[in-house]
């Protein structure tokens, strides 16, 4: 029997497969080049969405104040995961002015200033755990003796989460960025954070100390901040400061160890630092999949293609930092790079928060580690190293090095 004919436009299926190390997605990457504004169908979730891969375009939905985060609260949209990612009431998911005024209340801890007075104790840490894994190897699991317990620390001073509650925090962080969680699951795990930082809030409100949570818990006090609210914004910030950065600074590592030329070129010029760090957090896929998507509300123009009020909208920004309309070869690694800014933060109003802390955590990492292990290489060849599959973000299980 012939099958009938196929009625309206393409719907693509993007289903989550585990990749290993750097490998681009191929179903993004041929949309870039060949349908860069296309339908999908997500392994979850009603319906299909549209995906926008160009850079321009990218750019053009994150910064359109018409594209809304809020209508997406309570609606079984497009997603990589059974459960939705980010809770209601977090900043993720507002429009202003809820959205406007609850990125005011963080701006001042994750600004220049503060974070410049954070470098310095970020690197004493590093320092010291540099040390302690010269000490004990090699070989090493970079991953779990120096950048994990590094990003932990610096998420507990700046936030003010005890370090006897990380490890708690961690499993909490595992169960919630699995592509296996199920919705009840991911909601149980979701309620026992909630409690746990309702907790903790409490606490500060009658403690202040020089912290997050105390700030947060103050502001709530005066009414700038619901405790839905809060609980989200501590709980992303937490699970962000501990996983976007174990997973992207630990796979920085790998990239530099099997890019040796560029690697050697970098120890000899520091100052080149900052650009590579960019250079990295353009050319690494960070995530499987797409986060957030956002509803239209009005007829937009993008690429060519009308999106409909009412459609949903993802972006894809990793596949935009691969643009060949914005980068030379856009495929390749280039560290000493000088081109248009990436998108692996984001781009307009809900531009990743963390993006300066981030930035100097890998700086100082990466610094560290060139200056301390001058012969650091991986202790297996680039292919026996385990993936993490079906999580959100994309990184090395463990970084197995010698020196
Ligand atoms: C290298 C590591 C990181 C990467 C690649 C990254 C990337 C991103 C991206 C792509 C977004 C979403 C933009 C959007 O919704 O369109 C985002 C949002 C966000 N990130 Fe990050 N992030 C990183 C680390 C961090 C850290 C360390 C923190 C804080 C501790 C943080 C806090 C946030 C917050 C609060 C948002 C939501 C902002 C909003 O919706 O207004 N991120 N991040």
């Amino acid at each position: 029997m012939t099958p009938p004919p196929r009625r309206g436009p393409v719907v693509h299926d993007w289903a989550v497969v585990p990749l290993p190390g750097t490998a681009f997605d191929p179903v993004p990457h041929r949309l870039l080049h060949e349908e860069p504004v296309a339908r999908v169908r997500l392994p979850h979730g009603e319906g299909h969405a549209w995906l926008v891969t160009r850079y321009e375009d990218v750019r053009l939905v994150s910064a359109d104040p018409r594209m809304s985060r809020a209508l997406t609260v309570g609606r079984p949209l497009p997603s990589m995961t059974p459960h939705t990612l980010a809770p209601a009431g977090g900043v993720g998911r507002a429009d202003p002015p809820d959205h406007t005024r609850l990125r005011r209340l963080i701006a001042p801890t994750f600004g220049r200033r503060r974070m410049n007075a954070l470098r310095g104790h970020t690197e004493r840490t590093a320092a010291a755990l540099a040390l302690r894994t010269l000490d004990a190897g090699p070989p090493a699991d970079l991953a779990e003796s120096f950048v994990g317990p590094l990003s932990a620390t610096v998420v507990a001073e700046l936030l003010g989460v005890p370090a006897a509650d990380l490890d708690r925090v961690q499993a909490w962080r595992a169960g919630l960025l699995s592509h296996d969680t199920t919705a009840a699951a991911g909601e149980s795990v979701k309620k026992e954070i909630a409690g746990y930082f309702a907790d903790l809030a409490r606490h500060r409100a009658g403690q202040p100390a020089d912290d997050l949570v105390s700030e947060l818990a103050a502001a709530r006090a005066a009414g700038g901040i619901s405790t839905p609210e809060l609980v989200s914004m501590a709980v992303m910030l937490t699970l962000n400061g501990l996983d976007a950065v174990r997973n992207i600074v630990s796979t920085m590592v790998y990239v530099l160890l099997v890019h040796p030329d560029q690697t050697a070129k970098l120890r000899t010029d520091p100052g080149g630092l900052p650009r590579a760090v960019d250079e990295l957090l353009r050319y690494i896929p960070q995530r499987n999949g797409v986060g957030m998507p956002r509803i239209a509300t009005a007829d937009i123009e993008v690429g060519g293609v009308t999106v409909r009020e009412g459609e949903t909208v993802h972006v894809f920004y990793p596949a935009a930092n691969r643009d060949p309309a914005v980068y030379t070869d856009p495929d390749r690694l280039d560290l000493s790079r000088d081109e248009a800014p990436h998108l692996a933060f984001g781009h307009g109003a809900h531009y990743c928060a963390g993006a300066q802390l981030a930035r100097m955590e890998a700086e100082v990492m990466l610094a560290t580690l060139l200056d301390r292990f001058p012969r650091l290489a991986l202790a297996v060849p680039p292919d026996e190293i385990a993936w993490r599959a079906g999580t959100v973000n994309r990184g090395p299980e463990t970084l197995p090095v010698t020196w």
